[in-house]
């Protein structure tokens, strides 16, 4: 199997998608921004600030050329795509799933003090910037090999629905 890379804005739940899909398919889950945060020793918000967002992007492209191209499932950060060729290379090596979901349901869980803290790109813009982010990356992550729209799905519900996909995807 060709590694699933899952790709969508912040707060579409690549993460716990990400674990679960893994689980059912047996293959162990990679997170970009925890393999950058361990490369660098440093958390993601820390390189944001002392190394600024461009260092980050450089770090985030090579990891995801670090990770492995088989038996895998990769979930990436929302901003991975920002870089077109990423989106190429991933696509060029395995499966891109993007994790489609309505601005209005991620900012209400972004606006989670919990999940704030953790994302550099929140403490500083607005919700204009952050919406006019959303639309301008909406259309990389279209260019996915696979949507899922997950607004009104739980995380079991968006993994059987990958898994459905893929299959079809794949015959
Ligand atoms: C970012 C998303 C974050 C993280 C970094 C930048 C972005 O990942 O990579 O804070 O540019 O959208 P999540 O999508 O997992 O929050």
């Amino acid at each position: 199997m060709n590694t699933i890379y899952l790709v969508g804005f912040m707060g579409c739940g690549k993460s716990s998608v990400g674990k679960l899909l893994s689980k059912r398919l047996e293959v162990p889950p990679y997170d970009v921004d925890t393999t950058v945060e361990k490369q660098r020793g440093q958390t993601i918000k820390e390189i944001f600030r002392n190394e600024g967002e461009e260092a980050f992007r450089n770090y985030e492209s090579l990891a995801i050329r670090q990770l492995p191209l088989e038996h895998a499932v990769v979930m990436t950060g929302g901003g991975a795509v920002v870089r077109e060729e990423n989106l190429l290379y991933m696509k060029s090596k395995g499966t891109v799933v993007y994790l489609k979901t309505s601005f209005p349901v991620l900012w209400d869980r972004l606006m989670k003090e919990e999940e704030k803290k953790k994302r550099p790109l929140l403490l500083t813009n607005s919700r204009e910037d952050i919406l006019e982010l959303f639309n301008k990356r909406s259309k990389l992550y279209e260019k996915s090999d696979i949507t899922i729209i997950t607004d009104h799905l739980t995380t079991e519900e968006v993994s059987e629905q990958i898994l459905l996909e893929l299959h079809r995807f794949n015959s």
